[in-house]
C-alpha cells in the first residue's frame, strides 16, 4: 500500500468558478484521489479556498460585506458545489484559518532566520482620506493614453495600456474617492529566491517524469530571468495574513499582511492540520503526510494545477520550502492542464462569460460534466466547450453505449429469467475473447490512470464499455434464446457481471452513477478487476439484483438550444 497526498490548486474565494476552472485542476485531482483509493492506497486529498488579497477585499466590498463574512460565505458555497461534483476531499480548507496563519508566520520567520529575507523601502501611495496604502488597483484616474477616466493603477481596461499609478490624471482612491493621496515611503519584505536558482534548477532537472507543459514553463521561468527575481512577500492591506517572524512582532512591519501568492501554498500544509483538528487528530497525524522527519518520505506527492500556476508551484513554493531549511515534503509530481475555452472564447470570471459549477448543476447532473469534462481535459493543447460537443458526447458515450448496455442487460434478464443472475449455460469462445479484449484494455486503463493521462484514461474506459456492447451485439442474447436458453443464460450472467465491474471501472469518474449500477446489482463488492475472469464472476448465479432506473437520459436538440441561448451571454 503507497501513500499518496494529492493537492489541487486553492480556487480564489472571490465568486463561483466556472467549468475552465473545475477541469483545470479539482476535477482531475479528484479522478487521481478516487482512483488510488480504489486500488487500496492511503490517499490525502486536500483543497481549500485562497481568501487573501486584492480581488477578495473588492468581492466583499462589491457585496457590501465585510470581508471576514464574505469569505466565510463563499467557502460554504463553495464547499456545497464541490459536494454536489462529488469533489471527494478529505478536507477542503480555508487558507484564512489559525492554521494557516501560524504556519506562513512560521515559514516567513524561518526564511529570516536563514537569511532569505530582505527588508526593502519603497515609495508607494498613500491615501489620506482612507488612512492606509493603496494597492495600484485601488488607485484610479484618467488614463494618458486614451483618456479613459475610470483606468486602474496597474492598467488601463479601456486601452489595456500598462500603467503605473503615477501615469493617471486626476488620480483619486478607489475605495473612497478621495484625490488626498500621497506618495510615502513604506517598507516591504522581499524573498531572495534568486540566489536559490542552482538549487531550483537542479530540482527540476531530476524531474525527467514531469508533463513538458510543467517542466518548459518551469525552466523558462528559471532562465529568463524574470521568475526568480527577488519576490515582495508584503502588502498594504488590512485582509491577511499579519506579517510576523515566527511567533513575535516584525518592527517595521505592523499593519502590513502577507502577499496572498505567499500564504496560498502554505495553506496545502496547514490544510492538513485543519483536517487533524475537525477529526479530532493530534499533530503527529497531519505531519506523517508532510514532513519527512515525522513518516513522509514515503508519501507520493502529486499536484494539480492550470498552467497559469505553474512558476508559483515550481519556484516561490519551492524556494520557500527549500529556504526554510526544515524537512517539508517537496511536490514528487506536477500534473498541470492548458485552458479550456467556451464556445469560440474563453471562459471569462470577471465577465461572467461561460458556464459556471452552480448553473452546470442545476441543469445536469454531475456525472454527465464529469465525463464531459474529463474525457475532453485540455492536455495537450487547449481544448473547447460547445454545446453541440456535449449533447454528441454524452448521448453518444453515456447513453449509448454505457447506459444502453446496463438497460438492456437488466431488461432482458428480468424478462427471461427473472430478476437474478441465470444459473445455466456454461462460457465458450466469444466469452474467452471478451475476456481477452477486457482484460488487455483494462491493464492499458489502469496504466493510463497511474500516469493521470486522463484524456487517454477515459478513451480506454470508453472501449471497455464498447467492447460490452460489441458482445451483446455479437452472441444477442434475444436471439440464442429462442434456441438454447442455456447459452443465453450464461452470456446473459457474464454481461451482469460486467455491469458491476464496469461499475468499479468507471467510478473515478461518473461516481454516481456507478453507485448506480452496484445498487441494482446488489452488492457492494467494489472490489478491483485485478484478475479478470474472477471478476466476471463475482456476482454467482441466483444473486438477486434489480433493474436500475435509465442511468443517462439523453440530452434533446431542444434542451441544448435552450442551454446555448441561456448561456450565451453573460452572467450578471
Ligand atoms: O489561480 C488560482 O486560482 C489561485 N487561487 C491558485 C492558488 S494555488 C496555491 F498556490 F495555493
Ligand atoms: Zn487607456
Amino acid at each position: 500500500m503507497a501513500r499518496h497526498l494529492i493537492t489541487s490548486a486553492i480556487p480564489y474565494i472571490n465568486g463561483i468558478k466556472h467549468l475552465g476552472n473545475l477541469i483545470g485542476s479539482q476535477l482531475p485531482a479528484d479522478l487521481y484521489a478516487r482512483y488510488q483509493r480504489q486500488r487500496g492506497h492511503e490517499v490525502m486529498f486536500l483543497c481549500a479556498t485562497d481568501e487573501h488579497g486584492t480581488p477578495a477585499e473588492l468581492a466583499a466590498a462589491k457585496a457590501g460585506k465585510p470581508v471576514a463574512d464574505y469569505c466565510a460565505e463563499m467557502h460554504a458555497v463553495q464547499a456545497e458545489i464541490a459536494r454536489g461534483f462529488r469533489l471527494s476531499f478529505d478536507h477542503f480548507g480555508r487558507s484564512s484559518s489559525p492554521q494557516n496563519h501560524a504556519l506562513t508566520q512560521h515559514f516567513a520567520g524561518k526564511l529570516a532566520e536563514n537569511g532569505l529575507i530582505a527588508e526593502v523601502s519603497e515609495k508607494q501611495v498613500y491615501s489620506n482620506t482612507d488612512g492606509r496604502f493603496l494597492p495600484d488597483r485601488y488607485i484610479e484616474g484618467t488614463c494618458p493614453n486614451c483618456g479613459y477616466d475610470k483606468a486602474r493603477g496597474d492598467q488601463c481596461e479601456n486601452c489595456t495600456k500598462q500603467l503605473d499609478p503615477t501615469d493617471l490624471i486626476e488620480p483619486r482612491s478607489a475605495i473612497s474617492g478621495s484625490t488626498d493621496l500621497e506618495v510615502r515611503e513604506t517598507k516591504h519584505l522581499y524573498l531572495k529566491q534568486s540566489g536559490m536558482r542552482g538549487q531550483l534548477n537542479d530540482w527540476i532537472d531530476s524531474k525527467s517524469d514531469w508533463p513538458i507543459l510543467t517542466t518548459s514553463i518551469a525552466r523558462k521561468w528559471l532562465n529568463d530571468g524574470e521568475g526568480l527575481r527577488d519576490r515582495g512577500i508584503t502588502r498594504d492591506l488590512d485582509w491577511g495574513i499579519p506579517v510576523r517572524k515566527g511567533t513575535e512582532d516584525w518592527p517595521g512591519m505592523e499593519g502590513k499582511v502577507f502577499y496572498v501568492w505567499f500564504d496560498a501554498p502554505i495553506e496545502y500544509i496547514a490544510c492538513a492540520g485543519e483536517w487533524a483538528q475537525a477529526h479530532g487528530l493530534t499533530d503527529a497525524d497531519w505531519q506523517r503526510w508532510w514532513r519527512t522527519d515525522m513518516g513522509a518520505d514515503d508519501v507520493r506527492y502529486t499536484q494539480f494545477m492550470g498552467k497559469d500556476n505553474v512558476p508559483f508551484h515550481t519556484l516561490s513554493f519551492p524556494a520557500t520550502i527549500l529556504g526554510s531549511g526544515e524537512p517539508w515534503k517537496l511536490v514528487d509530481y506536477i500534473k498541470s492542464f492548458n485552458y479550456l475555452n467556451y464556445d469560440g472564447g474563453q471562459f471569462s470570471t470577471s465577465q461572467g462569460r461561460g458556464v459556471f459549477m452552480d448553473q452546470a448543476l442545476e441543469i445536469l447532473p454531475a456525472d454527465y460534466w464529469r465525463w464531459w469534462l474529463l474525457s475532453h481535459a485540455p492536455e495537450s493543447s487547449d481544448s473547447e466547450f460547445t454545446w453541440e460537443n456535449f449533447q454528441t458526447s454524452a448521448n453518444k458515450d453515456l447513453a449509448d453505449v454505457l447506459g444502453n448496455f446496463v438497460s438492456r442487460v437488466t431488461k432482458f434478464c428480468r424478462a427471461k429469467f427473472g430478476e437474478s443472475v441465470p444459473e445455466n449455460g456454461t462460457p465458450g469462445p466469444d466469452e474467452a475473447a471478451l475476456i481477452e479484449t477486457l482484460t488487455t484494455r483494462i491493464r492499458a486503463y489502469e496504466a493510463h490512470m497511474e500516469a493521470m493521462e486522463v484524456r487517454k484514461s477515459a478513451a480506454e474506459l470508453r472501449a471497455i464499455w464498447v467492447a460490452g456492447n460489441e458482445y451483446l451485439q455479437t452472441v444477442a442474447p434475444w436471439t440464442t434464446f429462442k434456441t438454447d436458453p442455456d447459452r443465453a443464460a450464461a452470456q446473459i450472467r457474464l454481461a451482469l457481471n460486467l455491469i458491476r465491474v464496469y461499475a468499479v471501472l468507471s467510478a473515478p469518474f461518473i461516481p454516481d452513477a456507478a453507485a448506480a449500477m452496484l445498487a441494482g446489482m446488489q452488492t457492494d463488492d467494489d472490489s478491483w478487476p485485478d484478475d479478470v475472469p474472477a471478476a466476471l464472476q463475482a456476482l454467482p448465479p441466483g444473486h438477486a439484483f434489480t433493474v436500475p432506473e435509465v442511468l443517462f437520459a439523453k440530452i434533446t436538440d431542444e434542451q441544448r438550444e435552450d442551454w446555448q441561448t441561456r448561456f450565451s451571454g453573460t452572467r450578471d
